[in-house]
């Protein structure tokens, strides 16, 4: 960590410069851990497209500076990727010639050779005919800043990302980002979670390369009350995200459980920072089960994945950008009115508890009855066998059908 922290530092008084001074625009910077080495991944543009020869010329005078300044490790190894590539790739169901792909990214054929093995090293299937050119056969499964970028078609959700090859918890990511002023929307997102948090204190498994785990901050004006429905928000964007990019019908277990065929693939958690009853952030956690096959003992039974319901993997990026653009069109209704009176009907249509019959567990005791929707307030409607109907506020809800509960 300490590491990262010093080329963190470094960056703007290194990179900075020689990006100014050479009259790029940095796109990004990201830094990726392989093994023991760290990369430091300068993404920089030029007219529109990235000049692989250009930026070879910044990797070099950086490792320069560093070397002089005493300050690189052999651990360190510098690298400038060319995100570039993929966007005009993936915009073309068809061969793109090499042509181009030079005139459309102002690079040489030197360069878009280099970048389409570059491509092909990070698992993207890349066919070349000659006379036709490229075609983008299979896109992979890559997590980095500049495939988010690509992919993230939003307002304002992810506008400001980081991605982390690995990290404790992308919850603290983003905590510690708000803590340093980021805006309205910064998103984290990791590869892997090394102190994943789950509700009520448990941890939330989170192993390299198979899953989501995202967090971003929301610096909303309603109060600390208003904002504990917000996690049915991000509840609605994740079944929603789900279905829109794999087409799985995925469902709400109440409160904010998504679910696939009656079992879990995601998990909630809202973190928020106030003083005197005001919201200085929230930090909504997301971890969605996407290409997972394996789950710990205790959750086998009521957890899957998308790759297990679908049969096939599934690109997380794709899910990533799905569930962001759901979640900024339902904050933006939910910010109208600060409750749920905008969602109930989208909502209700969502619920897997639907007109089914619930237990609600109770402190006081455990009843049944049938479950007719939520409220405003984001409770659960719960109409008892005597006509009474209950609005359930906290207490868990197992379910008729899910999670085993027969
Ligand atoms: C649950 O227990 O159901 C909630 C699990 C929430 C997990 C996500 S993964 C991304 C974010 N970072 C964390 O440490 N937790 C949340």
């Amino acid at each position: 960590m300490a590491r990262r922290v010093d080329i963190e530092t470094k960056t703007e008084e290194l990179v900075l410069p020689i990006i100014e001074a050479n009259n790029f625009e940095l796109v990004d910077v990201e830094y990726v851990k392989e093994g023991a080495n760290w990369y430091l991944r300068v993404y920089a543009d030029k007219e529109g497209g990235i000049a692989i020869d250009d930026c070879v010329l910044i990797s070099r005078s950086l490792e320069e500076k560093l070397d002089a300044e005493d300050f690189i490790e052999d651990a360190y190894i510098l690298e400038v990727s060319s995100p570039g590539l993929g966007r005009p790739l993936k915009k073309e169901k068809d061969y793109v010639s090499g042509q181009e792909l030079c005139e459309s990214l102002g690079v040489s054929r030197t360069a878009v050779w280099k970048a389409i093995r570059q491509l092909e090293e990070q698992g993207y299937v890349i066919e070349a005919v000659r006379n036709k050119g490229y075609r983008l056969v299979e896109e992979a499964d890559v997590l980095t800043v500049a495939e988010l970028h690509s992919v993230l078609d939003t307002k304002w959700l992810g506008k400001e990302l980081e991605y982390y090859y690995e990290t404790d918890s992308t919850n603290n990511r983003a905590r510690d980002a708000a803590e340093k002023g980021a805006s309205h929307g910064f998103l984290a997102v990791a590869d892997c979670q090394t102190a994943g948090k789950g509700r009520r204190g448990r941890v939330w498994n989170s192993p390299h390369g198979t899953d989501i785990y995202m967090s971003f901050v929301l610096r909303p004006t309603f109060t600390p009350s208003q904002a504990s429905m917000l996690t049915l928000v991000a509840g609605m964007a994740v079944v929603k995200g789900v279905q829109k990019a794999t087409g799985l019908s995925a469902m709400i277990k109440w409160p904010n459980d998504a679910v696939v065929n009656g079992k879990k693939i995601c998990g909630i958690l809202t973190e928020m920072s106030t003083e005197e009853d005001a919201i200085r952030y929230v930090v909504p956690g997301i971890g969605i089960n996407v290409n997972a096959t394996e789950f710990p003992e205790e959750i086998r039974d009521k957890a899957t994945s998308l790759k297990l319901e679908l049969g096939r993997s599934v690109k997380r990026s794709d899910v990533i950008c799905a569930v962001a653009e759901s979640f900024e069109e339902y904050y933006e209704i939910f910010e109208k009115t600060c409750d749920m009176s905008g969602l109930l009907s989208a909502y209700d249509e969502m619920l897997v508890n639907m007109e089914k019959t619930v237990c609600v567990l109770d402190p006081k005791g455990e009843y049944r009855g049938k479950a007719l929707g939520i409220d405003e307030e984001g409770c659960l409607l719960v109409e008892k066998e005597n006509g009474e109907v209950v609005h359930v506020l906290s207490g868990e809800v197992s379910v008729r059908g899910i999670y085993g509960y027969v």
